[in-house]
């Protein structure tokens, strides 16, 4: 499908998406929140796919946030569907069941951050300014974002950046580990796509298992977590993979997943 806001293309077994509107720094409005929706369905339902990087278009965003011009004028209601639109698609990339990287070249600001915080892998420049500033706007996060700063930074720096909406700096967001990875800003895409190749190259059940069990196994109590993981780990037993990944060790050879 053709999309305004947006540009997919593949490598391979990595889909890229871009979101394409960098007149507005890619400022999350309510048809690039639906045409997110769905490229990310599509990469969900398309088993070509392994992994998806999400790029925002232009040097200076990632994505500067929800689009205040659409939000400075919405009713309650309105308010509330574009928070469960939003939350929805965030959600859908979060356990999506493939890895997908952030490329954050500049300022994932609000929603550019909230988004952010749903992929798997954030990798930025050490030009990237990361923030939640709604309250500077007299608002708070609608994202899921007070949620996911708190358990990726921790109760303190959640507060801090939550009630100061001051953006950090890149050294301080890899401190954080809101940063999986800070590289040159002429080095972004080539370690962006190392890092893309090699989970290309993995076994993507294993994949999915690991991120279910860290994703979903972390919102279980964890005892409940425990019994997830073994359980995924026995069903990951059964896969192709793991026996070509156990004797290709054996073997001392590299092993080729089929992703069967
Ligand atoms: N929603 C809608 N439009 C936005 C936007 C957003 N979140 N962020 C930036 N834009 C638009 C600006 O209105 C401007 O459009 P215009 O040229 O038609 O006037 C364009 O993007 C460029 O932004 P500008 O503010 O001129 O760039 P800057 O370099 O001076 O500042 C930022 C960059 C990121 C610091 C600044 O744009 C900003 O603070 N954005 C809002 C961040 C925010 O509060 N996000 C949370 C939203 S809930």
């Amino acid at each position: 499908m053709a999309f305004r806001n947006l540009i997919s293309s593949g490598r391979g077994a990595v889909r890229t998406v871009t979101i394409n509107r960098p007149d507005k720094l890619n400022a999350l409005n309510r048809e690039t929140i639906t045409e997110l929706q769905i490229a990310f369905d599509q990469a969900r339902h398309d088993d070509s796919v392994r992994v998806v990087v999400l790029a925002g278009a232009g040097e200076k965003a990632f994505v500067a946030g929800a689009d205040i011009a659409e939000l400075s004028a919405i009713s309650p209601i309105d308010a509330q569907a574009f928070s469960r639109a939003g939350q929805r698609m965030m959600r859908t990339i979060e356990l999506l069941g493939k890895p997908v990287i952030a490329r954050i070249q500049g300022f994932a600001l609000g929603g550019g951050l909230e988004i952010a915080m749903c992929c798997h892998l954030r990798v930025g420049s050490e030009k990237a300014r990361l923030g939640l500033p709604e309250i500077g706007l007299g608002l708070l996060p609608g994202f899921g974002g007070t949620q996911r700063l708190l358990r990726l930074a921790g109760r303190p720096a959640a507060l801090e950046m939550c009630l100061l909406g001051q953006p950090i700096d890149a050294h301080r967001a890899h401190q954080l580990g809101l940063l999986s990875r800070m590289v040159a800003s002429d080095k972004l895409d080539d370690e962006i796509n190392a890092l893309a190749d090699q989970l290309a190259a993995s076994a993507p059940h294993a994949m999915a298992g690991i991120l279910d069990a860290i994703l979903i196994g972390g919102e279980c109590p964890a005892a409940e977590a425990m019994d997830f993981e073994s359980k995924t780990f026995a069903l990951i037993c059964t896969t192709d993979d793991m026996r070509e990944g156990t004797r290709a060790f054996l073997e001392r050879r590299k092993p080729v997943f089929t992703g069967k």
